[in-house]
């Protein structure tokens, strides 16, 4: 599948300006491609109890799931001047899940892989490995 990065970018700016941010004034948005060629998007919303915002990916992954699932195949993130933003560490976790191993993330120079972004990566595989999941 041919990877519209123009559209996610877009998609991602728009979504950013519904961001929910009066604590950080540091709004955030993302879009994703899924494998059956739709695209799912989220922003951040955070919370007067700081530790509970969530991030805009966490409300990405909430949307692939609700309107059908599926696996994403490319991530476009980014800040408020619409540039490209590195997904948090935790977030990083969410995406590897969605999206396994060859999942590509723009980044500052260009597309690179969850591999590269979540080297030696706790995944379902290491719970299968280990019989503890079916
Ligand atoms: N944020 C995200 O939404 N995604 C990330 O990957 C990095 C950080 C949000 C969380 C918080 O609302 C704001 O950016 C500042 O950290």
């Amino acid at each position: 599948m041919g990877i519209d990065w123009e559209a996610l970018h877009t998609a991602a700016t728009s979504i950013m300006r519904n961001a929910y941010a009066p604590y950080s004034q540091f709004p955030v948005g993302v879009a994703g491609l899924v494998d059956d060629g739709r695209i799912v998007t989220g922003c951040n919303v955070e919370n007067a109890s700081y530790g509970l915002g969530l991030c805009a990916e966490c409300g990405m992954v909430s949307s692939l799931a609700a309107s059908g699932g599926g696996r994403l195949v490319a991530v476009y993130c980014v800040d408020a001047e619409g540039t490209a933003l590195a997904p948090c560490g935790r977030c990083r976790q969410l995406l590897l899940e969605h999206g396994g191993r060859d999942l590509l993330v723009m980044g500052a120079e260009g597309p690179v892989t969850m591999a590269e972004l979540l080297p030696w990566a706790f995944d379902a595989q290491e719970l299968h490995e280990r019989g503890t999941a079916s």
